[in-house]
């Protein structure tokens, strides 16, 4: 196997498990991802939250062109958060943290912003840039 090919883990989602992908991606901190495998962000508006490497991503459709990632783990205790659309705000359950787009915790005890990755969307793909 070429070591520049990179391959996601199965992932697990809400609505059920998407296959595995590859990807062939110049560093192999990026990863890709179908957009076609993941129902929830085909839509502005979706979102999803998917184990890539060691990692818990929160992916959000922040537009017809473009895609948000950070990682979907709390910064007060670690619980996952969720993105809620209406609000377009993110908010961990357990104590009532929230953040905004960019991750920044704005209320409750988070006491840190939610770590960001890069990501954009090629086509029909995610690409996530763990780096
Ligand atoms: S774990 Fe998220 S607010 Fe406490």
């Amino acid at each position: 196997m070429p070591s520049r090919r990179v391959f996601l883990k199965m992932v697990g989602l809400a609505a059920g498990a998407v296959s595995l992908i590859p990807a062939r991606l110049a560093q192999a901190k990026k990863v890709g991802l179908k957009l076609d495998k993941v129902a929830e962000l085909q839509k502005v508006g979706g979102w999803a939250i998917v184990p890539i490497k060691e990692e818990t991503v929160l992916l959000i459709r922040d537009g017809e062109a473009s895609i948000r990632a950070m990682t979907a783990i709390c910064t007060h205790k670690k619980c996952k958060v969720a993105y809620l659309p209406d609000d377009k705000r993110i908010r961990c359950k357990c104590h009532k943290s929230f953040y905004d787009l960019d991750g920044k915790n704005t209320d409750g005890p988070a006491p840190a912003p939610l770590r960001q990755f890069k990501a954009e969307l090629r086509g029909e793909q995610i690409v996530i840039d763990l780096g």
